[in-house]
């Protein structure tokens, strides 16, 4: 199946399909936060938050299954983000909007470095671990 983000696929499905639902969300702030109404980036920015929460659970729990060596590591970046998006919807709640509008042009950049050097190798080490053929 063709897909814009290909070129970010990891060959773990759970995580790609998790991956296109989130750029979509990190998309539709990016294009928001220049001129949607307050609610509507508000609704987003909440969306991403959970979105972003479910998705790094997932990895977290892959990590933990396979005894995944650099649990630690990526995990902290995982949780950094997540303190960042609270903070930016914090300031956003308060009528700042201009640290949301950094926050979301920096965030596709965020997501596709945090891909290609943390997501890469977890995905590599669990096809490597499970084996061929899956998952
Ligand atoms: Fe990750």
């Amino acid at each position: 199946m063709a897909k814009d983000s290909g070129a970010m696929d990891v060959g773990v499905q759970e995580i790609d399909s998790e991956h296109d639902l989130l750029l979509g969300v990190v998309r539709a702030l990016e294009k928001s936060v220049v001129s949607s109404p307050h609610a509507q980036v508000e609704a987003l920015l909440q969306q991403l938050s959970e979105f972003t929460r479910v998705h790094f659970a997932t990895e977290e729990i892959m990590m933990r299954l396979y005894a995944y060596p650099e649990f630690a590591r990526h995990q902290l970046e995982h949780a950094r983000l997540v303190e960042q998006i609270e903070q930016v919807r914090t300031e956003f709640a308060q009528g700042h909007v201009q640290p949301t509008r950094s926050f979301a042009s920096a965030l596709r950049h965020w997501f596709s470095e945090h891909v290609r050097t943390h997501d890469v190798a977890l995905a590599r080490f669990v096809r490597e671990t499970v084996g061929p053929g899956s998952p």
